[in-house]
């Protein structure tokens, strides 16, 4: 089955290897719950991995956040609340599918658009701040 997001190094290292590591373990989440939906798999396991991709988020945005603020990065505040949002975002697709049982194309759309915006846009400059 084909990828829904394939890490490329040159397009999305941060050059902060904890982040890369992370935002590769996002990526394979996302795949991993990607595969599911594609293949029909029980609505229980799409919920189980649609939890998992939720919580490693929460997880990696405190990270991320919690870097910004151990490198003095200016635009922490900001970036806090993009964060916000997304994981609004998600809470929102979670409560969708657990009223439908269907996680749609929807979130995969967002998650793809997400991740590469977000990573290329916002979480890249952190990486250029002196550390
Ligand atoms: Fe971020
Ligand atoms: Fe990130």
């Amino acid at each position: 089955m084909s990828e829904l997001f394939t890490w490329d190094a040159a397009k999305f290292s941060v050059k902060v290897p904890d982040m890369d590591r992370e935002h590769q373990q996002i990526i394979l989440l996302m795949n991993k719950l990607h595969d599911l939906y594609k293949s029909g798999a029980p609505a229980s396991e799409q919920g189980k991995a649609l939890t998992a991709l939720a919580e490693y988020t929460v997880k990696h945005f405190s990270d991320e956040e919690a870097y910004m603020a151990k490198i003095n990065f200016p635009g922490l505040n900001v970036h806090k609340g993009v964060h916000k949002n997304l994981l609004e975002r998600i809470g929102q697709f979670a409560a969708g599918f657990k009223a439908s049982g269907n996680l749609g194309d929807d979130l995969f759309v967002f998650l793809k658009m997400w991740l590469s915006a977000h990573i290329c846009g916002i979480d890249m400059k952190y990486g250029v701040h002196p550390h």
